[in-house]
């Protein structure tokens, strides 16, 4: 059954969603269309979705996500190879984030909000578990090379 959003508080609000063919994207857009927000999802390739209003985008493309992110109120940046090969996921995850970043400032987004891993901080043997982990916390790359666990 069709939602009436017209009473929203987010009616007239625009949040670009990167890589909204993916599995967290795709829960966002629907969460953010459900909230009565406008959503402008960026793919690589349209004919992989069938969703609202897409718009080819690669993070390694500034003009393209410039494009993409121009008018927006805010920003998802969810986009990244999921892979545990640095070859592929470095260049993308640093630099696209980057280009992400510097087009949603250029912009005047409001709030950006990047879905990284738990990967990213937990995974360090000489930290007890018990510790609350937080952006201050990051692994252990040495133990993740050594172990080969990445994710
Ligand atoms: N899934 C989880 O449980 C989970 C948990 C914690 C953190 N995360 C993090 O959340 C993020 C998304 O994860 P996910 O599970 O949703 O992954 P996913 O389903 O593989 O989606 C990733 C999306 O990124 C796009 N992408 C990859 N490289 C790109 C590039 N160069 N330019 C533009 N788009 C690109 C892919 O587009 P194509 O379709 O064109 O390939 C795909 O739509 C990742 O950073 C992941 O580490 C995920």
């Amino acid at each position: 059954m069709p939602v009436d959003t017209s009473s929203l508080p987010c009616q007239g609000q625009t949040v670009c969603v990167t890589g909204a063919g993916g599995f967290i994207a795709s829960w966002i857009v629907k969460l953010l269309l459900e909230k009565g927000y406008s959503v402008k999802g960026t793919v690589r390739n349209p004919d992989c979705v069938n969703l609202m209003l897409c718009i080819c985008a690669d993070l390694l493309d500034y003009e393209s996500l410039k494009e993409a992110i121009q008018g927006c109120d805010g920003v998802f940046h969810t986009a990244s190879p999921v892979t545990d090969d640095p070859e592929q996921m470095l260049e993308p995850a640093v630099n696209g984030t980057k280009n992400v970043i510097m087009a949603a400032a250029e912009a005047k987004v409001r709030r950006v909000v990047f879905t990284s891993s738990i990967g990213t901080v937990y995974m360090d043997p000489n930290r007890s578990p018990d510790v609350v982990v937080d952006e201050s916390c990051w692994s252990d790359l040495e133990f993740c090379k050594n172990t080969k666990v990445f994710n």
